[in-house]
């Protein structure tokens, strides 16, 4: 986030708000080692994964990976837009607010996005008002059909989109907003006619609609329901300047309120988010249209321990169950499913079995899960198809904890006849096999794309940690060349570094809270006591780091050697000849 105060006078800020303190106001902290622990307040959580490092001045959660400075700890905990919890900071301290540093772009910027905030809220406001008028009058017929409460309306504000062409953008123009404005936020379509004369139309017409709300209160886009055989189903708002489909989850809002959940739910439907909260069920939210994203899985994690995938019964559901537990294994957040039978989907499941039937569904675990559907491709009263099942299974069981693998174990041995020895046996088999990468398998990994891109995870915490070293200001700094991180991200945290940025300032310039989690994981003081330990950590960092990069060029030129051109080979040779000698220079 770019920021209207100076830089100066935001960091004395943070000095003078001592972040254990405030966090303190807050958490119940206990010193171990160099830095304070408490139970998060952002997920419900047992034991203490969250921490304060007073050093740096940030704070992280390694549950949920909720972190930042303590600007942002204020804006989080007391939901405050960043002025406000500078202001609150401020009035503490006995700073007065600086005379406000113009950042002519920062402001259009920051003025246009509330200008459609706005826009967004007045015509979810608009519709709502309109369910309750004659020009509603069929989109509440149709969601009562559908058995939705008046109370469950008002909680997720609910609303109509008139049968009309124009009648919200109408409205809001009155109100002041300009016609460009309400096409940048995805209400009103603008079009050329034949003619050549222009004219605009409000893009939800009589439908159903459904506000999507973040986390903060905001409406940032709309999903509206057909009422009657139309295409599409739902239609929903386009990414705009306040709206990333691909990061957002409907109901973010709810999320936020109900503290302390063990579990959300991610359904796939908006309507069975509301249907299964009118039955009393916590925690439930749906994705936007989309296949569940990375974003999303890290953003499910910072509101509960957990996960459950309930998505449709059908096919199309299955698939996307599969999918999500990828993603959700990516991302190293534990998961389960619900199995809803019948091909039913939430809300038609609810409606049949009630909130009973629900809760005596079980959570599968990912593994069982897949299991189940795997079992569904081959035809077990045949010795081949046992035996498959049996193969294909074992990759699946191979990668479960020891006391999961012998339930499975049984089914699969019930199921197939082998013996549990038989399949143990098979199981090591395969999993040689996936290790020595003769076979294309699942690989759980918690790695991010950027791991893959600048070599080994291995190679990647190095940096990272060489990078936290040096943030602590006690590294020389001639020790360390920016080529050292290879990583975008870390290098440009080096380079803010270096011209004198503190630490607890650089999370702000995250441009998504994803990376502005990681920033601050990577930023807080490194574990090692004095000065020399740290210099030696470094050196350490610096060596593997160098080598790998040498050894990987190395590599390039033994692969490059046999197609080179031969009046190029001389200077491969001797570029090869030096690594070698200092690689052993490097041992
Ligand atoms: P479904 O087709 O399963 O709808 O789509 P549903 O939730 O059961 O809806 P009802 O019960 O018939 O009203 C699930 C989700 O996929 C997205 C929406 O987010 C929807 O809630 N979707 C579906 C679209 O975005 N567009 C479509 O045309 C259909
Ligand atoms: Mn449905």
């Amino acid at each position: 986030m770019a920021s209207r105060y100076p830089a100066a006078w935001l960091d004395e800020l943070r000095s003078r708000s001592d972040i254990v303190q405030i966090v303190s106001g807050y958490v119940a902290l206990n010193k171990k080692g160099r830095n304070y622990w408490g139970l998060c307040p952002f997920h419900g959580e047992k034991t203490a994964s969250f921490s304060v490092d007073g050093e740096h001045q940030l704070y992280y959660c390694f549950g949920c990976k909720a972190g930042g400075d303590v600007i942002h700890f204020m804006m989080d905990i007391e939901r405050l837009s960043f002025p406000e919890a500078v202001e609150q900071l401020a009035d503490r301290a006995h700073m007065t607010i600086p005379e406000m540093e113009k950042d002519e772009d920062y402001e259009r910027r920051r003025t246009q996005r509330e200008r459609l905030l706005n826009a967004n809220r007045e015509a979810a406001r608009f519709y709502h008002e309109t369910l309750f008028t004659p020009a509603g009058e069929a989109s509440l017929a149709y969601l009562r059909r559908r058995g939705l409460s008046d109370s469950v309306i008002r909680k997720f504000g609910l609303g109509a989109s008139p049968d009309s062409w124009s009648a919200m953008s109408d409205r809001l123009m009155e109100k002041g907003w300009k016609l460009d404005e309400l096409v940048l936020a995805g209400l009103t379509v603008r079009k050329k006619n034949d003619d050549g004369k222009e004219r605009y139309f409000d893009m939800f017409r009589n439908r159903a609609m459904f506000p999507i709300i973040n986390t903060h209160g905001n409406v940032i886009a709309f999903g509206g329901r057909t009422l009657e055989k139309r295409e599409p189903k739902y239609l929903n708002t386009s990414d705009t300047p306040v709206f990333n489909k691909r990061q957002g989850v409907y109901a973010a809002n709810l999320l936020r309120q109900q503290r302390h959940l063990e579990r959300v739910i991610l359904v796939e439907g908006y309507m069975d988010v509301v249907s299964l909260t009118q039955f009393g069920v916590e925690g439930v939210c749906a994705t936007l249209g989309t296949a569940l994203t990375n974003e999303q899985a890290r953003l499910l994690h910072r509101f509960a321990p957990q996960v459950y995938l309930g998505y449709d019964g059908d096919s199309a559901g299955q698939h996307a169950i599969l999918r999500g537990l990828d993603i959700l294994e990516q991302e190293g957040v534990p998961a389960r499913v619900l199995d809803f039978p019948d091909g039913l989907d939430p809300d038609e499941f609810i409606r049949r079995d009630g909130i009973e039937g629900f809760r005596k569904l079980p959570a599968i675990s990912p593994a069982t899960y897949r299991l189940r559907r795997l079992k569904e491709q081959y035809d077990l009263s045949t010795q081949d198809g046992k035996l498959a099942y049996a193969r294909a299974a074992s990759g699946i069981i191979a990668a479960v904890d020891p006391v999961e693998r012998e339930i499975h174990l049984k089914d699969l041995s019930l199921a197939t006849g082998f013996t549990r020895e038989t399949l143990l046996e098979q199981m090591n088999l395969t999993a040689a096999r996936q290790s020595t990468g003769k076979t294309p398998a699942r690989q759980p990994s918690r790695i991010r794309s950027a791991a893959a891109e600048t070599g080994t995870s291995e190679d990647l915490k190095a940096q990272e940690l060489l990078l936290s070293l040096f943030a602590s200001g006690q590294i020389p700094k001639e020790m360390i060349d920016e080529k050292d991180f290879e990583d975008d991200e870390l290098k440009s945290l080096y380079r803010e570094l270096l011209a004198g940025a503190s630490p607890a300032s650089l999370p702000d310039l995250a441009p998504d809270e994803a990376t502005r989690s990681r920033y601050t994981r990577i930023l807080l003081s490194p574990a090692a006591g004095d000065t020399d330990q740290m210099i030696t950590m470094a050196n350490d960092c610096l060596n593997r780091i160098r080598r790998t990069k040498l050894e990987k060029r190395f590599e390039e030129i033994s692969g490059m050697l046999d197609t080179a051109p031969p009046d190029t080979v001389p200077a491969l040779l001797k570029e090869a000849q030096e690594i070698s000698d200092k690689l052993k220079k490097l041992k």
